[in-house]
């Protein structure tokens, strides 16, 4: 993430980059965090509230598919080389199918999303979780059925 880049960035604009309140939380348009967001709200010009580059509007996409969220920020010191700050976004996240959720969605990110200006993906890895073992079964079980 290129904090000071966005640092630098003014708040109106922070706010369409993501599609949400900097101060509240809500969506543009909303009064609370956790209001479902609006992708329809639109302004006295009729534009919408929420852009067509915002990061909220392009990760929710048409709604159809969902995955479940558990980022971890961090911070490493300074870049030698330019003085930044090393710093990022663990982003993880949990679903059935990839090809029909993650995928789809990272790539929706990846041409359209406004917050590119301020992120850099530097990697990525996916990892085969297998559910509970039943009694009497073993780790992994379902993945040889
Ligand atoms: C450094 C990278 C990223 C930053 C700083 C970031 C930031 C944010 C912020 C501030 C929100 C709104 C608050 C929230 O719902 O948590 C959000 C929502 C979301 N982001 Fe990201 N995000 C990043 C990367 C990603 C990536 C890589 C994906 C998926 C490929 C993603 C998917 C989502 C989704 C699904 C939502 C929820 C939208 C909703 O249902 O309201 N984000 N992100």
């Amino acid at each position: 993430m290129h904090l000071e880049a966005w640092d630098r960035d003014f708040l109106a604009d922070q706010e369409a980059t993501i599609g949400r309140h900097k101060v509240s939380g809500a969506s543009l348009g909303g009064q609370h965090e956790f209001d479902p967001v609006n992708l329809a709200a639109q302004g006295s010009d009729g534009q919408p509230l929420i852009g067509p580059n915002a990061h909220v509007r392009l990760a929710i996409g048409d709604g159809a598919s969902k995955i479940l969220r558990r980022d971890y920020s961090f911070t490493d010191g300074m870049d030698a080389g330019t003085g930044e700050l090393v710093a990022g976004l663990f982003f993880m996240a949990y679903q059935r199918d990839p090809r029909t959720q993650f995928v789809p969605l990272q790539a929706r990110l990846a041409s359209q999303d406004a917050l590119n200006e301020y992120i850099t993906y530097t990697g990525s890895a996916i990892f085969a979780c297998p559910p509970g073992i039943q009694s009497g079964g073993f780790l992994g079980e379902a993945l040889f059925v």
